[in-house]
């Protein structure tokens, strides 16, 4: 399980995480939904290690991790606005994390099996769709068989018609991994379509509610507060 207690995170005097706790089971996908500034962002890098809480403690399957550099968390990410390396083809950018010693030749296989990129390894990533290139992402996180999934609105660029498609097998392969999944987006439609729980951060926290729907209907009170 993934868990994180009583997250704080300031930047100088901005408040972005005012005490934030959350905890996502093995073969959950937690989707998590708030306005653009919400923290949603944050959230994922302190749970990666990327950004250190001022207060707060993260675990995984119980062992407190708060301490430990990324590369040691077996954390898969896809960061929002995630790039491919232009220079490598699809099969060097899915590989990419074994030079670091993570992953191996075998998940390799598996993972561009589930995902159908056998025609495309050979391809570099401009000339494949944006859902492609949202796979190859997908793929290059799996590869070092990470025992956590963090998702940043990994489909963005993707058309609605294709989503329709992608968001099955997405679902299909996370869920099959059998591993806590964290998901950000912010359409009510694809945290329906990918979700098996939801989440709402607004003011700083998180709380958990039974449809994405009730999410929308807190988010959009907000943004008539804000004046948006
Ligand atoms: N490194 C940083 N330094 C200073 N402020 C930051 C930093 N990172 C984020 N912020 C601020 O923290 C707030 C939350 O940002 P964050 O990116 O986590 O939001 P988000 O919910 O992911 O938004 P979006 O939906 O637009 O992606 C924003 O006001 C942002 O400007
Ligand atoms: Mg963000």
């Amino acid at each position: 399980m993934l868990e994180a207690q009583n997250l704080h995170k300031s930047f100088a005097a901005h408040r972005v995480l005012k005490g934030v706790s959350i905890s996502v089971h093995p073969g959950e996908i937690q989707v998590l939904i708030g306005l653009n500034g919400s923290g949603k962002t944050t959230l994922q890098r302190v749970l990666t290690g990327i950004l250190e809480p001022d207060q707060g403690t993260v675990s995984i399957g119980g062992q407190d991790i708060t301490a430990l550099p990324p590369e040691d968390r077996r954390i898969g990410y896809v960061p929002q606005h995630t790039a491919l390396f232009k220079h490598l083809t699809v099969r060097e950018n899915i590989l990419y994390p074994l030079r670091n010693g993570r992953g191996s030749e075998e998940t390799f296989h598996e993972i561009v099996k589930l995902l159908s990129l056998e025609p495309y390894l050979e391809w570099k990533p401009h000339k494949l769709s944006g859902g492609f290139r949202a796979r190859v992402a997908l793929a290059r996180a799996l590869v070092s068989a990470p025992r956590v999934m963090l998702l940043d609105e990994p489909i963005t660029e993707v058309d609605r018609a294709k989503k329709e498609y992608i968001l099955p097998l997405f679902r299909e392969v996370l869920l099959q991994l059998n591993i806590p999944v964290l998901y950000i987006t912010h359409d009510p439609w694809e945290a329906g379509q990918i979700g098996t729980s939801f989440l709402v951060m607004k003011d700083g926290i998180i709380n958990r509610i039974d449809s994405p729907e009730e999410a929308f209907a807190l988010i959009r009170e907000q943004a008539r507060i804000n004046g948006e």
